[in-house]
């Protein structure tokens, strides 16, 4: 068996780490989870959700990858052969995100373009769901393919499999140094002119406005959670596969706060300019910021926030091409992730090389990305990104936890970190793993489970919900568990326990 490979650096591991959290999820996702859970009051749950959750999670898992050094579905074999089916969980998790989040990353640089003269005119709504994506009329009515989303979408693929088939170190690790530091000035010069606008304050005032009665709702703490678990990629092989690239000497616990940080903290930057901007439009509109926000996800970034841009004069083609630029890059350095926890466990059960397993895997997955280039393609990434967001995720979360935290002996994770890293993890961390997270995740799992079983998703058709969602989890368990059955190419790599 070829050497393992490895990360040039510790930055190199930090910033692909963070490039992997730092998502789509910051950007247009936390500002408005926060604004609609309670706002100033939603600090207190998230941070909750970061301390029992993001935190040792993100410990366990780098610990994991470093001390097992291998991809999902190998290190949960190395721990016990019959939980490979979850790393495969995962890794099918992930194939499905991946196939969708490359067409937000093509619609993003799409508008990267649109930016320069405002394509989006005096009616951004019209513009995207007509002009653009051509939206058909139902689900299954695909209505062709867009061109002017095809193009995009071949140019994310193709920085993708660049990245990937150029290795961790020369590839991976490289595409975030580039990507991370980049993203990180332009949001800091949009989050600057945006707190700086007129009617900046009343924008982040809608935002950070704590309401307290709130405080006791289920809801907000399962929407804190889902923000948790969705941007420090976890439960979802990444984790694993990036930190079993670590070199034997890695400070686990230190890494994993300082990812946990970075990542909490460029969702902060990201929201002061996105409420900032929103805040302006309000001023120019001569309307209450509730009314012109809108929500989040796909309308805020492709609606809300070009009619925001729309409003800042000369200044509109600059900032445009900064928002979308940044959506772009921070969703590519995402996009890598998610697609290298799939091919590092290809690469581990097949023995295969890297090269051989990135070509199949992107051509594989390319072409499934397009079906959501069509005319039905919103309506299908909805369906697949709510299913994935309210089972895949929590189920994959609580499934690790219950099966590591409880029926493996997390000490040896523990006694594996504490003599490499400076900041030990203590009597705590267990305590965060083994029993606040299940019980948090068990009840999210019942309660979306309910939530779907009784009000069917976003009123779409009975047979669109059962194809694009109940089927596509299906897929998920059982392609989970018939991969976990098949035979290693390299029998002796599971029992083997560290390099
Ligand atoms: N964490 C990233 C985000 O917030 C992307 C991501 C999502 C990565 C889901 C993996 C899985 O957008």
């Amino acid at each position: 068996m070829a050497q393992r490979e490895q990360w040039g650096s510790r930055t190199g591991f930090v910033l692909a780490a963070v490039g992997s959290a730092i998502g789509l999820g910051n950007i247009w996702r936390f500002p408005y989870t926060a604004a609609e859970n309670g706002g100033g009051a939603f600090f207190i749950p998230y941070l909750f959700a970061l301390i029992t959750a993001g935190i040792p999670i993100l410990i366990l898992e780098f610990g994991i990858g470093h001390k097992l050094r291998g991809s999902a579905p190998l290190s949960l074999a190395k721990i016990n052969r019959k939980y490979e089916w979850l790393g495969w969980w995962q890794v099918l998790v992930c194939f499905f995100i991946a196939v969708y989040y490359v067409v937000i990353i093509a619609w993003a640089i799409s508008f990267v373009g649109f930016s320069f003269t405002q394509a989006w005119g005096d009616a951004p709504s019209d513009f995207f769901f007509g002009e653009f994506l051509a939206l058909s009329d139902s689900p299954f009515d695909l209505g062709g393919f867009r061109t002017g989303i095809l193009i995009p979408l071949l140019l994310a693929w193709g920085v993708t499999f660049t990245a990937l088939y150029s290795g961790v170190k020369g590839g991976i690790e490289k595409a975030n140094k580039i990507l991370m530091p980049v993203l990180f000035i332009m949001t800091v010069l949009m989050a600057i002119r945006g707190v700086t606008l007129p009617g900046a304050a009343e924008g982040l005032n809608y935002m950070f406005q704590p309401d307290f009665s709130r405080i006791l709702d289920y809801k907000i703490w399962t929407a804190a959670y889902g923000q948790i678990f969705f941007s420090l990629s976890i439960a979802f092989a990444i984790m694993i596969a990036y930190s079993s690239y670590l070199p034997k000497k890695s400070d686990i616990v230190n890494n994993a706060f300082m990812t946990a940080f970075i990542n909490c903290g460029f969702s902060l930057l990201a929201a002061f300019a996105v409420f900032g901007v929103v805040g302006h439009m309000a001023l120019k509109q001569g309307a209450p910021v509730a009314e012109v926000a809108g929500g989040g996800g796909v309308g805020m970034a492709f609606i809300t926030f070009p009619a925001a841009i729309s409003t800042l004069g000369s200044m509109a083609p600059l900032f445009g091409v900064l928002f979308f630029l940044s959506l772009t890059f921070a969703g590519l350095s995402s996009l890598i992730s998610i697609n290298e926890a799939a091919i590092a466990a290809f690469m581990d059960k097949f023995s295969m090389p890297r090269k051989k397993a990135v070509l199949i895997y992107t051509a594989v997955a390319g072409t499934c990305s397009l079906v959501f280039a069509t005319g039905a393609g919103l309506y299908i990434l909805d369906i697949v990104d709510h299913f994935i967001n309210s089972f895949g995720i929590v189920f994959s979360g609580l499934l690790e936890v219950i099966l590591i935290g409880w029926l493996f002996n997390l000490k040896t994770i523990q006694d594996h970190v504490n003599p490499i890293s400076e900041l030990k993890v203590g009597a705590w961390w267990p305590i965060m793993v083994k029993i606040v997270t299940p019980i948090v995740l068990g009840y999210m799992a019942i309660m979306n489970l309910v939530g779907d079983i009784k009000e069917p998703y976003g009123g779409y058709p009975a047979d669109a919900l059962f194809w694009m969602g109940w089927f596509v989890m299906i897929i998920v368990i059982v392609g989970g568990v018939l991969l976990s059955t098949l035979k290693w190419k390299d029998e002796q790599s599971v029992s083997k326990e560290v390099e």
